[in-house]
């Protein structure tokens, strides 16, 4: 398949890059980074600019298209609403039209965080109510493809895996600060239900196989507080859990609220796709395994000066 993925220097976007072009023909487009990089063609486009979606269509002639672009950083968001807005909602508008104008098929990647969080355990039945200027706009963003594209999937993830930077996912800040003999906090009154990135990906990719289409949760069926997630990821690195500090999120300064129990179920995909989702220590394992690889290194020797 020829698969276009947007945000290709991001998160979810590179190692779903690197996943896929094994076995697929991969453009990913970047924006401010540059790649450096044989595994696939990569693609520099301010996605906001007047044309740039068609002419990325145009150019790359895509059968599937994963949008992982956008404003994903929730103090970002908060800052700066209006860009938010744009990235967010107005960005999957206008890709889901003209990706569906070209025959292709779409996976819009949304968020967990549509939820309050106020009680956990959430469906794809449950009314989202957004508490933040990201959680609001990511909402808006999956109406308004669903609107334009009642076909496309749209995939509400949480993932954490090793990125470009070294330091954009929760599992490389417990690992960074931990590896290094640091104390960071860790909170105990946050739950969610993270995919590695990577299994996120071939998760993704089976979705398209299996002529998916609507709105599915793609997380793990473990839930757990960040703290604990962080406890299990020393544990598995062999660092010292004992210099994560229990603490409130209450107390971290943080401007944009956050969901506290984001718990979902995964159930309505696992029937789907007749399997259940990965368990946190599968994807635990082959974090590892990356790193004992080289991966993290790998990454950042992707990122052009
Ligand atoms: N991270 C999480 O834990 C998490 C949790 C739930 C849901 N999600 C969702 O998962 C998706 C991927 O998140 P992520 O964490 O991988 O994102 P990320 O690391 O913040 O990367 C964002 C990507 O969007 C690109 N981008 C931003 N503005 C752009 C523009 N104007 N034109 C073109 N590209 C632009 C960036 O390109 P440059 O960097 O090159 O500028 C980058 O590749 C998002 O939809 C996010 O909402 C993330």
């Amino acid at each position: 398949m020829r698969i276009l993925i947007t945000g290709a220097s991001g998160l979810l976007g590179l190692n779903l890059a690197l996943e896929t072009t094994r076995r697929h023909t991969v453009f990913g487009t970047v924006n401010h980074h540059s790649l450096k990089t044989d595994a696939f063609r990569v693609i520099q486009t301010n996605l906001l600019a007047p044309g740039a979606v068609e002419r990325l269509l145009d150019d790359t002639h895509p059968e599937w298209v994963i949008h992982c672009a956008a404003l994903a950083n929730l103090e970002a968001c908060e800052a700066d609403p209006l860009l938010a807005q744009q990235l967010n909602t107005d960005l999957p508008r206008i890709l889901a039209k003209h990706v569906a104008r070209s025959g292709a098929r779409l996976v819009h990647v949304s968020t967990d965080a549509v939820f309050d969080g106020l009680h956990g355990d959430y469906s794809e039945e449950d009314i989202p109510t957004p508490v933040c200027v990201y959680s609001r706009t990511k909402l808006e963003g999956e109406r308004a493809v669903i609107e334009v594209d009642p076909t496309a999937i749209i995939a509400r993830v949480v993932f954490y895996g090793w990125s470009l930077n070294g330091n954009r996912s929760l599992a490389e800040f417990f690992f960074n600060n931990l590896s290094q003999g640091k104390q960071v906090m860790g909170f105990t009154d946050v739950y969610f239900c993270p995919l590695l990135a990577n299994q996120l990906a071939n998760i993704l990719i089976l979705m398209l196989e299996k002529k998916l289409s609507g709105l599915y949760h793609v997380v793990s069926p473990e839930a757990l507080s960040k703290y604990d997630f962080g406890v299990r990821l020393a544990q598995r690195f062999n660092l010292d859990a004992g210099l994560i500090i229990p603490t409130s999120v209450l107390r971290a300064g943080l401007k944009a609220v956050r969901s506290p129990i984001l718990t979902l179920r995964s159930d309505k995909l696992a029937s789907a796709l007749g399997e259940t989702l990965p368990s946190l220590s599968t994807g635990l394992d082959r974090l590892y395994t990356l790193y004992q690889q080289g991966y993290p290194h790998m990454l950042q020797e992707m990122r052009r000066s």
